[in-house]
């Protein structure tokens, strides 16, 4: 299976002025902790990491430290997480018909959620990985007055891995550049485009690190595990 790791971000809501998946955690950048994940999964054979070039070298040289077995490439990041998937998508080789896409922040994931996603793509046509929600959820105004509350029942937190036919998801890229759809995963493409997302069980512990709190979490969970 072919992964793509969108790295490119700048980590704002982290405030810590550089990219987010260079800072420590466990005494290892948060990236790299996904690329253990990755490197593991005995379902994946070449990686992806789509990056801004100001942070090739620091990539390259943790790639050298962790001493990687799997093919690695290191793809230029676009502006936007879609334009990091879209040239992501463009530096797939051609032999690669079904990809996953993971977040470089979602540094929790495990090696089983890889391989179980890697299966489940051989069966459908995209899928995410995904998990219930616990919250009940609002929806509210611009005036911060509640229009609705959903049935819990039927929501689901998106997370990634996301898993898509290479040929249908490239589709819906260019679909949604010449539309000029602006989505935060590649499952909202593909579901503009009409096409069937299936969900595969998450895990609740694969958070995407977003803020300086989820760094703390992140270094408990981890302490747990290794
Ligand atoms: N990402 C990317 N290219 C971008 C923006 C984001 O590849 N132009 C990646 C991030 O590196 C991250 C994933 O998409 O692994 C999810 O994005 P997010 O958590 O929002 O990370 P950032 O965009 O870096 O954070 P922020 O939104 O707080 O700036
Ligand atoms: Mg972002």
């Amino acid at each position: 299976m072919h992964l793509l790791i969108p790295a490119a971000g700048s980590g704002k809501r982290m405030g810590a002025n550089r990219n987010k998946l260079l800072l420590q955690v466990r005494s290892k950048p948060l990236i790299a902790w996904t690329l253990l994940a990755a490197e593991a999964a005995s379902s994946i054979s070449w990686i992806g990491i789509v990056s801004q070039s100001a942070d090739w070298d620091d990539f390259k040289s943790i790639i050298a430290d962790l001493n990687l077995k799997k093919t690695i490439a290191l793809i230029p990041g676009g502006s936007t997480r879609q334009e990091s998937v879209y040239n992501g998508l463009q530096a797939l080789p051609l032999n690669a018909e079904q990809v996953l896409i993971h977040d470089g922040a979602r540094c929790l994931v495990t090696p089983n959620l890889f391989d179980a996603c890697s299966e489940a793509i051989l069966h459908c046509p995209g899928l995410i990985a995904a998990v219930p929600v616990k919250d009940t959820i609002k929806v509210v105004d611009d005036n911060g007055i509640i229009t609705s509350t959903p049935d819990r029942k039927q929501l689901w937190a998106a997370q990634t891995p996301q898993g898509f036919d290479v040929n249908l998801l490239k589709q819906c890229h260019t679909q949604g550049v010449r539309q000029g759809w602006e989505v935060t995963d590649d499952a909202a493409l593909f579901e503009k485009c009409g096409m069937e997302v299936r969900i595969v069980p998450g895990e609740e512990t694969n958070l995407k690190i977003t803020t300086p709190q989820d760094l703390a979490i992140a270094e408990f969970i981890l302490s747990h595990r290794y």
